[in-house]
């Protein structure tokens, strides 16, 4: 119901609820702020905003959380207003350094700005300033608490948007300060939350410490590339060079939400060392080469197995970092030039199965969820743990949505998550029993069981959550339901559930994919089941769509060439020993990537491309949402974008005519029919979904020798080849990261952050472990094991929760 009042003369209309700050921003009439931040709920502190109503004169009111009142005329700024934010500017200065010309802060500072607005020289209060103290040590951020204003808006960014808990108040009275339990030094998300909402410069990135000041830089919007979410980011440029990067803030005052990997991990955009001259084999050894040669090398390698073994004898791969234009382009160029309908990407291989299944089993009616159908679902339904460190601005995502009315959360993990341990409805199912699990609640949509609140079976499944779970399947709500797939291994059992719940649900978005996975497929058609437009493929159109599959075909020799954009098996696949084996199998190799990688080394070619700040584009985030890119980087010299080079290579293949032009590209990606992002709910009648067979558990069940299972993780620090070339990154992922139950953990003596041997049936890594009681009793969850070769010899490709043993390391195994 919307409600009317009078701002500064101004009538506006506004959602009852908002408040009087909310309707003098939609007047476009500003108030100063301090402790404000639309992300989280008022606090009232500084007082800055105050305001008056002329209906009740003399009383001055907080606008930034007194609802707007039907008849109000608020004025907002008087005599009166203004001696009152002096004396508080002068109060708050009393504490407050003015050390504005060593400040990082100096030049977007909301309290440098309103000193100067209100004209205040210093403050006319005399008391000596206490020294809080400076955290240098805390990795990425620091935090110079005599700077800090109280403002709490960091606390209430970590706590309710973040969940973390890491900062609060601490000490009481005049010696109150932020700082984490023990002021010990920060060990959290590293998101930069608190450093975007820090009015003042208390909490400032020691990336961006020094190096230049701000009203040098030049701001450009583009989208993370560290994952599919995409998230709007600000490039912070001088002289070309990136100096920090800093989330979008509206008109409205309203700032982005970022992670560590979209805040702190820009070095990969333009890392030192990265590829720059192309690289060819010869007699066996690679060495530098001309782009002419190379190219040269490419067209000549790839026309010689097409005549010899046929288009189908080629596969491309790709990490999907790349925009639109360029999957599209490459995938034209695969089915007409090539032949071969096999392109698919390792990197986003468990977002790619589970598209496989429920493309397969419900066409392309199936509605792939926007953000606005998330914001307005009734209840979310996140089946797999992890979510948060694949995505992790899922994690203030959801904490905005379940501050909504009568929000619901469902999440169904192995273990427990970050999203179970907020969830309304939290599901914990053994780990060796998920496909059990998964039975009955087929047979519980189906109505062939019944479930009593008590009942909880030997297997570990909660059949009263379930009872609940499939009640809230039942009734007429909006659901948006999220699939987690495994991090590595067989997702077709996600995809076939996913499927079976599509007509009780109203979108389904699989996680995990890449930078622009969903635009890669999708739109573009670079898969070997969806051409250009989501259209299915059928029959002989459709090409190798599993990782596995492929590698076989490779080891049967039935693959003879594979040409690799961005992705790296050997980085991120089970078994490495193995797949280099089978890649030094092949006639042709080609690597193409900003980037060294493992696979760089064994490759006949090595073209060196373009990072996506350095490209022109479009990208589709996994919520569907389309986003333009600008090219805000120059491309270092040796460099070529991914397109560019494509059309250098049809040109030495000998195709004549122009059809991979960027305009061309443009326009044909335009003809393409409906958007396929939308789609309607899945029309097919409830339970046609329901028949599928389970496969044999996969699990390996532990034992003496092995008792404990291990669940490889997603890494908060991220698992892809972008978030792996970022030296900031590198360092909080630290290794191998082991986490088990305390008391598996006492019962083996172990210390906090203690090396150990990780031993499976299949292989043996080293890392840290720890211990957590959100794991569950013989049970240990891994994270930080792509770009590993070690940790990546722990699994096989269909086994991605294994037993496993640990040992500690004793001196003479290190
Ligand atoms: S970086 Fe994020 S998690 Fe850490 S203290 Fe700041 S807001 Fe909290
Ligand atoms: S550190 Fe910054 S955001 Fe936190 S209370 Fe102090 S001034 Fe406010
Ligand atoms: S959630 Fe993904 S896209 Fe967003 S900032 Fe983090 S890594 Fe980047
Ligand atoms: S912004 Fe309203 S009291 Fe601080």
């Amino acid at each position: 119901m919307m409600i009317s009042l009078i701002v500064d003369g101004k009538e506006v209309q506004v959602e009852r609820g908002a408040t009087i700050l909310d309707a003098a921003r939609k007047a476009g009439v500003y108030i100063p702020t301090l402790c404000h931040d639309s992300r989280i709920t008022p606090y009232g502190s500084c007082r800055m905003c105050v305001v008056e109503d002329r209906n009740r004169r003399g009383r001055l009111i907080p606008s930034c959380f007194t609802p707007a009142r039907n008849g109000m005329d608020i004025i907002t700024e008087t005599p009166e207003i203004t001696a009152a934010r002096r004396t508080q500017l002068q109060l708050i200065l009393t504490n407050h350094p003015l050390d504005c010309p060593v400040c990082d802060k100096a030049g977007e500072c909301a309290l440098q700005d309103l000193v100067i607005r209100y004209d205040i020289a210093e403050s006319p209060y005399r008391i000596p300033k206490k020294d809080r103290g400076v955290d240098l040590v805390s990795p990425l951020i620091e935090r110079n608490m005599n700077r800090c204003i109280l403002c709490g808006r960091c606390v209430r960014i970590c706590n309710e948007l973040q969940g973390t808990h890491e900062i609060d108040f601490i000490h009481r009275g005049m010696e109150t300060t932020i700082g984490t339990d023990g002021n010990r030094p920060l060990d959290c998300d590293f998101c930069g939350q608190c450093i975007s909402t820090c009015p003042v410069g208390a909490l400032t990135d020691t990336m961006f410490k020094d190096t230049t000041r701000v009203w040098k830089l030049e701001q450009n919007e583009t989208a993370c590339s560290h994952c599919g979410l995409a998230c709007p980011i600000v490039l912070n440029t001088e002289n070309s060079e990136i100096r920090r990067v800093t989330p979008p803030v509206s008109d409205q005052g309203d700032i982005g939400n970022l992670c560590v990997r979209g805040r702190f991990g820009w070095v990969s955009y333009a890392p030192p060392g990265r590829l720059s001259t192309p690289r060819i084999t010869v007699n066996g050894k690679q060495q530098q080469a001309s782009w002419p040669d190379a190219i040269n090398m490419a067209a000549q390698s790839l026309n010689r197995i097409i005549d010899e073994y046929g288009g189908d004898a080629c596969a491309v791969l790709s990490s999907d970092a790349w925009t639109t234009e360029e999957a599209y382009a490459y995938q034209k160029w695969c089915r007409k030039i090539l032949g071969t309908h096999t392109m698919g990407s390792i990197a986003a291989e468990g977002y790619r199965q589970i598209v496989t299944i429920l493309v397969e089993q419900l066409g392309e009616t199936w509605n792939k969820g926007t953000l606005a159908d998330f914001e307005n679902a009734d209840a979310i339904v996140v089946i797999g743990g992890g979510a948060a460190e694949l995505h992790p601005v899922l994690k203030p995502m959801i904490n905005s949505f379940l501050k909504g009315n009568e929000k619901e959360l469902v999440v169904i993990s192995s273990w427990r998550d970050f999203f179970i341990e907020r969830a309304t409805l939290p599901i914990e199912i053994n780990p060796e029993l998920r496909e059990t699990f998964f039975s009955a609640l087929r047979e519980a949509l189906l109505g062939k069981t019944k479930h009593h609140r008590s009942d909880v079976n030997d297997f570990g499944i909660d059949c009263s959550a379930l009872a609940q779970f499939v009640s809230l399947l039942h009734q007429d709500k909006n659901i948006f339901l999220l699939i987690v797939p495994y991090l590595f291994g067989d997702n077709e059992q996600l995809g076939q559930l996913a499927a079976c719940l599509s007509s009780r649900v109203k979108a389904i978005l699989p996680l995990g994919g890449q930078f622009n996975s969903r635009g890669a497929l999708f739109h573009a058609g670079f898969s070997p089941i969806l051409q250009p437009g989501g259209v299915p493929a059928h029959g002989s159109q459709r090409g190798i769509a599993h990782a596995d599959e492929l590698f076989k075909a490779i080891e049967d020799g039935v693959i003879r060439a594979l040409y690799i954009l961005g992705d790296d098996p050997l980085e991120e696949y089970p078994d490495p020993e193995r797949i280099k084996k089978l890649l030094e199998k092949l006639d042709l190799l080609i690597y193409q990537s900003p980037y060294e990688g493992a696979v760089a080394s064994m490759a006949h070619i090595v073209l060196p491309s373009a990072t996506v700040p350095e490209k022109e584009g479009s990208v589709v985030s996994l919520f569907g949402e389309s986003k333009n890119l600008r090219s805000i980087l120059p491309m270092p010299d040796g460099t070529k974008s991914d397109l560019r080079i494509l059309q250098e290579l049809v040109k030495a293949m000998k195709h004549v005519g122009t059809p991979y032009r960027e305009e061309i590209i443009c326009r044909e990606l335009t003809e393409l029919k409906s958007d396929p992002v939308a789609g309607e709910t899945a029309s097919q009648s409830q339970d046609a979904h329901l028949e599928f067979t389970w496969k044999e558990e996969t699990i390996n069940r532990k034992s003496q020798d092995y008792p404990l299972t291990m669940i490889p993780i997603p890494s908060l620090f991220g698992d892809g080849m972008v978030s792996r070339n970022s030296p900031q990154l590198n360092e909080l992922r630290n290794g191998i990261s082991i986490l088990m139950n305390p008391d598996d953990f006492e019962e083996r003596s172990f210390k906090k952050k203690d090396m150990v041997r990780i031993t499976t049936p299949f292989g043996s890594a080293r890392g840290s472990v720890d211990y957590s009681l959100n794991v569950r009793k013989g049970t240990i969850l891994t994270a930080n094991i792509t770009g590993n070769a070690e940790g990546l010899s722990l699994f096989r490709e269909h086994s991605r929760i294994v037993p496993a043993k640990l040992t500690r390391i004793e001196d003479h195994d290190c």
